[in-house]
């Protein structure tokens, strides 16, 4: 079943997801299903999405939970974890990586509070795997002041992350941009409605070679 479906027929707990995410989930998510994955998700609300995401990524996956909300401590379960603090402090999300180890996988659906988001990224981005994804929803609040948004700040993440393409091309750029984290372990960027997904990764060797012949 694919996690549309299994969206579409949850009669368990519940999900709250823009239904454009699937498609968006299924791409990047996919190669996880059925490994030592280790999820990340801030924000559990009524539980249903850490259900979700076990059915999902299946039984050797660890799901820890994020969020402010102390009663979110009842979607607890087996290897489903919940953990309560605030996703903007640095304190309690080192807690959170003490206790786990390192994310394959985050998805940030918490306060979507500009800051918020952004001192969660500066925490995990980081600490994620090689390979590993990160996931920020609902970017739709980047336009929007009351969660510290504005289409000319570049605090926003998604100003941030349109400043991360340059990042990812600064080897290129003859010395105007600096290279820095994001240039030298990022992969991929990829922005969808309200959606921006970062791959981590890094490429060991940065060469156009020809190959064949006239
Ligand atoms: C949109 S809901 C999460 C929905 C859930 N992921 C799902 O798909 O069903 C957002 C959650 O973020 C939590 N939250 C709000 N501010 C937060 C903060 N500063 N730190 C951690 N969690 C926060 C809320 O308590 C709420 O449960």
């Amino acid at each position: 079943m694919n996690l549309w479906q299994d969206f579409k027929t949850n009669d368990k707990k519940l999900i709250h997801k823009w239904m454009h995410y699937f498609p968006i989930y299924e791409r990047h998510l996919s190669c996880f299903r059925n490994k030592t994955t280790t999820m990340v998700e801030i924000g559990v609300s009524k539980g249903g999405s850490l259900q979700m995401w076990q059915r999902f990524l299946g039984p050797m996956a660890t799901l820890v939970g994020i969020d402010i909300d102390a009663s979110c401590a009842e979607h607890e379960d087996d290897n489903i974890f919940v953990r309560i603090g605030d996703q903007s402090d640095k304190s309690f999300l080192q807690s959170v990586f003490q206790e786990f180890g390192t994310p394959d996988i985050i998805i940030d659906d918490g306060s979507h509070i500009m800051s918020h988001i952004g001192a969660t990224f500066e925490y995990f981005y980081p600490r994620l795997s090689k390979n590993g994804i990160y996931i920020v929803e609902d970017l739709h609040t980047a336009y929007w002041e009351e969660f510290e948004g504005g289409v000319e700040n570049p605090e926003t993440f998604i100003n941030k992350s349109k400043s991360f393409v340059d990042k990812l091309n600064a080897d290129h750029a003859r010395g105007v941009i600096e290279p820095d984290f994001i240039s030298k372990n990022t992969f991929g960027i990829s922005f969808y409605d309200s959606v921006v997904v970062l791959e981590r990764g890094s490429i060991p060797l940065k060469k156009a070679p020809m190959t064949g012949h006239n």
